[in-house]
């Protein structure tokens, strides 16, 4: 064959991949090619292919008529926004999308670039695992990735969009990198799947109730985001790098915001209902603060009695962490301990500011919590708050109780600037709660116990429930009210803006894993 015309060959072959057969099963199953997928998340015409004509060396296992030059993945860099970014895409219709020795490499290679270059890397998951017929030079490929991928962690953001089968150890890189993207109905996670576990365990469960997307959002948290379809998967990816700087050493990047900063506030001021137990929206605080009340919520479907996500403040990005006391009373569970924290360090890793808003009544108490380890998860929380050296901010809007006011970036854990409302609480415990210790033999004793409690409690109220002794002490730095909140936040960012802060120097801390 001449020069030009292999060239034109193996083009060709590359673009066909698994043929047209297998690309109109990929379309019927409801999915899009791996190259059209590409090009829906780079922005148009900026996507540089690298590796396109490796090809597998299994020709040993009767493969050798079987090779489609780029093996079943499309490697490669481009732009999102105009910022350069790297990605890989499997390839199903390429023997499944499975992964083998010279997949791996190509991987691998794109991981390597990125990290040099200080860009963020997509994932784009479409395979059925470790490729058969090769054997321990697939599972090599797994390892080499899942060590790109720890190496990686906290240097440059990875994202890993599911959007097929994700099975067996294959879904630990995943697992290692920082935001899960799963598409409903077509993409699955699991390390064993449902035969295995009959086998094993004697359960009936389906491949979607096992690992599917609505499984992984609500309720194991493998997922930090579940989508309807490939085209707004790629719109998220989009939309969640444009929060992130490219690597640990870049701020994220800044927009031109419209949005003014004293914009009207004035219903904030009775957004917080004067009942300490009537619950309200932390969402509706959230969205009447940051720039056009626009909050893109991480794991928005797991332990919602956290919220977490990125939005702007005059334009800079932030990471919010709030208490939601319209779900078990904004308490601190297990789950909203490991959310919140895993999100804090995402943030500390790489220089995004982080404001809380806090109202929070404690920890959330029973034997399933005791028992489940809610000392240990709940310790992650407080350590990765105590160890973030970004710019922290904290707006205590209503209950800030017990150990949970230590934990939820307060002034001893290195807050830079800690704000309250004046509807704040900041007590070691609910009035209730105080007084029912500190008062039981007296109210017991008293003529009619039921008033004796009342006037306690209403005592106890007027002396602790208030911001004012915590702002006597400076563990509070201002009381300001609700409708400020925006303007005095964008003006303290700015003033953080210039933030160095250290830890010790250590190979690691130890958080309580
Ligand atoms: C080689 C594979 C393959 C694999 C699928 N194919 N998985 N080829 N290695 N792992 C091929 C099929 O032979 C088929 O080829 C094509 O891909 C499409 O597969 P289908 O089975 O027709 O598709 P579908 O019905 O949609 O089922 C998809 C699937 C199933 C559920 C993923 O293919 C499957 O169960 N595959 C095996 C999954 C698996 O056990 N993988 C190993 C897991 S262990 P043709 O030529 O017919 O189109 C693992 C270890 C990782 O991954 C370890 C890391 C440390």
């Amino acid at each position: 064959m001449k020069r030009e015309d292999l060239f034109d060959d193996l083009e060709r072959r590359a673009e066909l991949a698994g043929g047209e057969d297998r690309q109109r099963r990929q379309r019927e199953a409801g999915k899009l090619t791996a190259r059209e997928r590409i090009d829906l998340l780079f922005d148009p015409g900026t996507f540089e292919e690298v590796d396109k004509f490796v090809t597998h060396r299994c020709g040993d296992f009767g493969m050798a008529d079987q090779i489609v030059p780029g093996d079943g993945v499309v490697c490669g860099f481009g732009r999102v926004a105009g910022r350069v970014t790297y990605a890989f895409a499997q390839d199903f219709t390429v023997f499944g999308g499975s992964l083998s020795e010279t997949n791996a490499a190509k991987i691998v290679k794109v991981m390597d670039l990125a990290v040099k270059m200080g860009a963020p890397v997509v994932g784009l998951n479409d395979s059925g695992g470790a490729r058969i017929q090769e054997g321990v030079l697939s599972l090599a490929g797994y390892a080499d990735i899942f060590l790109r991928n720890t190496l990686a962690s906290g240097v440059v953001p990875q994202i890993s969009a599911i959007m097929g089968p994700c099975a067996g150890g294959a879904v630990y890189s995943p697992a290692i990198t920082d935001f899960v993207i799963m598409v409903r109905d077509t993409s699955y996670m699991f390390v064993t799947g449902p035969d295995v576990i009959r086998t094993v365990t004697h359960e009936e469960v389906s491949k979607e109730e096992l690992g599917g997307a609505v499984t992984h959002n609500e309720r194991s948290g493998v997922a930090h985001f579940a989508v309807d379809n490939d085209q707004q998967c790629l719109e998220l990816t989009r939309e969640l790098l444009s929060f992130l700087p490219g690597n640990n050493v870049d701020d994220p990047p800044r927009i031109d915001s419209v949005d003014p900063p004293d914009g009207a506030g004035e219903r904030l001021d009775t957004l917080v209902p004067a009942e300490p137990n009537q619950p309200y929206d932390m969402l509706d605080v959230i969205h009447g603060i940051v720039d056009d009340g626009y909050l893109l919520q991480v794991h928005a479907h797991y332990a919602r009695n956290i919220v977490v996500g990125f939005a702007r403040l005059g334009g800079r990005s932030v990471g919010i962490v709030a208490n939601q006391p319209a779900h078990l009373a904004g308490t601190l569970d297990i789950d909203a301990s490991v959310k919140g924290a895993r999100f804090v360090r995402f943030c500390d890793a790489f220089n995004i500011p982080l404001v809380t808003f806090e109202d929070v009544p404690g920890f959330l108490p029973g034997t399933v919590q005791e028992f489940g380890g809610i000392i240990r998860h709940g310790a992650k929380l407080l350590f990765a708050f105590a160890e973030a050296t970004v710019p922290k901010i904290t707006v205590i809007t209503r209950k800030a109780y017990g150990g949970a006011y230590c934990v939820m970036s307060s002034k001893h854990i290195r807050t830079d600037i800690n704000f309250a409302w004046p509807s704040a609480e900041i007590a070691v415990m609910g009035a209730e709660g105080a007084v029912n210790i500190l008062y039981k033999r007296e109210i017991a004793a008293a003529p009619d116990p039921e008033a004796a409690r009342v006037a306690r409690i209403a005592e106890y109220r007027e002396k602790f429930a208030n911001p004012y002794v915590a702002a006597q002490r400076g563990f509070i730095d201002e009381v300001i009210m609700p409708r400020d909140t925006r303007v005095r936040l964008i003006t303290a960012l700015a003033a953080l803006e210039t933030k160095r802060d250290r830890n010790p120097p250590k190979k690691h801390g130890n958080i309580p894993l």
